[in-house]
Order: C-alpha cells, then structure tokens, then sequence
C-alpha cells in the first residue's frame, strides 16, 4: 500500500492469525473491517471454497477496504451494518471464526472532518458513521446532567464527573453553537487545572466517554458477541481485540456466562440444571499483549488487548 492511502496499521497481526486457526476452505467473519488490514491476510490465506463476511458501521472503511480487497472479489462478502446485526445476517453454526478489533481506526481519528480531533477547526462529532444517528452536538444539547456525569465516570473512570458534566453543559448553553476542540479544552482545564500536564489524556477519555454513548458501543459489543456464539461451529475460534477496560470488561463479562457449566439462581444450594451448559472455552488464560517491537513501531497498539475463545 501507498503511504497516501494509509487507513490502519493492523495491530496484532500475527497473533490473530495465529489465533484463528485458519483453514483453506474455512469461513470467517471479520466484524470490524476497517482499513482491512486483518482481512487483506485472512484473504491471503483462504482457497476458493473459502469465504469472509466483513462488517463496518462506517460506509468509509466499507468503500475504502473493498477496493483494497478488490483481486479476493469472490472471497469476500461486504456488510456495512453495525455487527450487532450479526444474528440476521449469518446463520447459526456456519462460522470457523470471528475477529473483531474494537474501536476506532486511524483513519477515523486522523481526518479532521471526522470530528475526533483535539485540534482541528471542525466541530467534534465522535460518529463512527457520519450519516447516521446522533452526533456529539445534539447529544450535548439533549443529555442531562446526571447522564452525562454518570458516562464520564462509567465509561472513562473520571474524576469529578458532576463537576465535568455541569462545565460542559454549562459551555453549550453558553455558546449556543456547536463546540470545537478548544472548548472541550477550555472546559477540561478549568475542571483539572493541577491536571494540565495529562491534557491530551484527558480530553481523550471525555471523547470516549460521549463516543460510547452516541455510538452505543457496550450495547453493539454485548449483543454482537450474544449472536456470535451462536453463528460459530463447534471448535470455531472467537478472537476480540479491546482498547481499554471498560470495553475489556464487557467483553469478559459477555462470555464469561457461556463457560459456565452450571446456570442454576446461585441462591440454589443443589445444581438442577444438569451442569452441561458450557458452550465456550477460553483458548488463552490471560489476554495477550503486544509486544514491545509492536509498541515501538505503532504506539496504538499499546493499550490492545486480544482474548481467545473457542466453541464447544
Ligand atoms: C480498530 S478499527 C479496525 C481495523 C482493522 N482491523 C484493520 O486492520 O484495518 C475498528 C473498526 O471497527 C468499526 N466499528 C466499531 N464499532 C463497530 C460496530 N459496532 N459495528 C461495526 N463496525 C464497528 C469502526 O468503524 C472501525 O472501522
């Protein structure tokens, strides 16, 4: 690739390959297409009777990986829907694995139309899909301030999350126009001002947390990986990249009800379930973690976390 056509540096790369087992003919779901840096290589790898369904909310990353994916044509089938529509799309017991690299790509993060800049002269949106729902603006003017206080500390773990939440609202009925960086600055730093050294840290967790929200991305995560489970054949492979631990806790949490074997009320002193409920395994005991070479090469990797499960 170009460096002008630079979208996202896939992030552990080799791990996932690795990870999901893949087989010539095996069929596949990449839920968080992207630049299609992970589907370029799974793609690689496929024979004929191979197949990929690839997924993404953002009609950008659609428009730009099919062309990248344009010589695998008869491989790959392109689905720009959020992957919590997963359950309608595909049928049950038809996967051999799953991948998904949560959250925002570069390309994303880097185009300051996108709205997801600390600096750029564009009005901050947080939209994975531009044309769609809600932007940061209109959930500003509507949230309520316990809301909004309680999304901050939830999804960001910030401190002083009222006192945050009420300067925010207090800058948007104060400006009565659209917010740019340097407000979300001003508000940040009036909220933290023995924090100004950890600015960017900051303003990048306030993004997040009103990101999560308009973007409703544990509700996508938990749904998503409810029909998932069902879609993958026994012994398939459920591989999930995660940014930070709110979204890793969701993820844990998610699966954690499929490897229990037992489902009966824990209040139930004998098991009447018959204790054969277990539908997934963990591959990995702990997550794994990029390695330092990685890091080095591409800083964005640093906070990822890929955790591996397989179908019973
Ligand atoms: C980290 S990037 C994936 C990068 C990709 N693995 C690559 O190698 O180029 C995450 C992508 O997931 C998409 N995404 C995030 N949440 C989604 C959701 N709920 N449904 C569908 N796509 C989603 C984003 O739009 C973004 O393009």
């Amino acid at each position: 690739m170009k460096k002008d056509e630079f979208y996202h540096e896939p992030v552990l790369l080799k791990e996932c390959l690795e990870f999901l087992d893949l087989k010539g003919d095996g069929v596949y779901v990449d839920c968080t297409l992207g630049g299609g840096g992970h589907s370029f290589e799974i793609l690689k790898r496929l024979g004929e009777k191979g197949r990929l369904f690839a997924f993404d909310r953002d009609p950008v990353a659609i428009a730009f990986a099919s062309e990248r994916l344009r010589d695998f044509e008869s491989l790959v089938t392109f689905y720009p829907f959020p992957f919590s529509e997963i359950g309608e799309k595909l049928r049950p017991e038809s996967l051999d694995g799953a991948l998904y690299d949560l959250g925002m790509s570069s390309r994303q993060v880097d185009d300051p139309k996108r709205g997801f800049s600390f600096s750029a002269d564009f009005s901050v949106d947080l939209r994975m899909n531009q044309s769609q729902g809600e932007d940061a603006q209109e959930f500003l003017r509507r949230v309520k301030l316990e809301d909004l206080a309680l999304a901050f500390s939830k999804n960001s773990d910030l401190e002083r999350s009222y006192k945050l939440a009420g300067a925010l609202l207090e800058k948007v009925e104060q400006l009565g126009e659209d917010l740019m960086p340097q407000d979300f600055k001003e508000v940040v730093v009036s909220v933290y001002p023995h924090k100004t050294r950890e600015l960017n840290g900051l303003l990048a967790r306030v993004y997040q947390a009103i990101r999560m929200e308009i973007n409703e991305e544990l509700k996508e995560i938990e749904k998503s990986l409810n029909s998932v489970v069902k879609c993958l054949k026994k012994n398939g492979r459920l591989l999930v990249i995660s940014y930070h631990s709110v979204e890793d806790r969701c993820v844990k949490n998610t699966m954690s009800s499929y490897e229990k074997a037992c489902i009966c009320p824990v209040k139930q002193p004998v098991c009447l379930c018959g204790a054969n409920h277990k539908t997934i395994q963990k591959v990995l005991r702990k997550p794994l973690l990029p390695s330092f070479d990685e890091i080095e090469k591409n800083p964005r990797a640093r906070s990822a976390k890929l955790r591996v499960y397989q179908k019973l």
